[in-house]
């Protein structure tokens, strides 16, 4: 199985990525591997065609993965700009998101764990040009990940226990969601 993760922080300390890494390192049979999105060119409609092989490659990684995970920060109440260039360059033309299945997660150092920003970013995926499937939310599958700060050591560890359990629930919700039929 292969998991693409889009994380949308650029930070090499990034406690988004270090979400990732810890999905990545106990769940090794989702197959996850982090796409590189801070090197693609801003979208434009002028270079769609032609966008040149970071963005041929990132798209190449998304049509072939069986499920993508998308963990972000909230910057000023939405997604940071580079998730959504990179959301934008895999939508429309090649429509690689078209009924991919996603888990989206958020850190945050505050105590709401970027809410407002998924909030917009189930609206971005549940459009026509992005078409994915997001996990529902509802049955408790949000995952906001307030004080983060206080959640992981200095070596990158997730050490909050309930924060641990509560992931490992999802990640099994999210294996079964994936192999759901929800074409219409
Ligand atoms: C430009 C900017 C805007 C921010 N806006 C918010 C915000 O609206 N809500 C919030 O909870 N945190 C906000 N933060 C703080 C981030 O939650 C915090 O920096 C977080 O650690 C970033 O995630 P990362 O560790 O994955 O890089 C903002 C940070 C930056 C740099």
């Amino acid at each position: 199985m292969k998991t693409v993760a889009l994380v949308g922080s650029l930070r090499k300390d990034s406690y988004n990525l270090k979400l990732v890494n810890h999905l990545a390192t106990t769940y090794p049979e989702l197959g996850i591997e982090v796409a590189e999105i801070g090197n693609l060119p801003f979208f434009n409609e002028e270079i769609e065609a032609n966008p040149g092989q970071e963005v041929r490659d990132f798209q190449a990684l998304v049509k072939d993965a069986d499920a993508v995970v998308i963990a972000t920060p909230e910057y000023n109440a939405s997604i940071p700009a580079v998730l959504k260039n990179a959301l934008d360059w895999v939508s429309r033309s090649g429509r690689e998101m078209e009924g991919k299945k996603v888990l989206i997660m958020g850190a945050s150092m505050g105590a709401l764990g970027t809410v407002k920003a998924q909030i917009h970013l189930r609206d971005i995926l549940d459009t026509l040009g992005v078409a994915a499937y997001v996990m529902p939310a509802a049955g408790g599958n949000d995952v906001f990940v307030g004080s983060v700060h206080e959640k992981f050591d200095e070596d990158g560890t997730l050490t909050d226990e309930l924060t641990v359990q509560f992931i490992d629930a999802i990640v099994g919700r999210f294996k079964n969601f994936i192999k759901i039929d929800v074409s219409l």
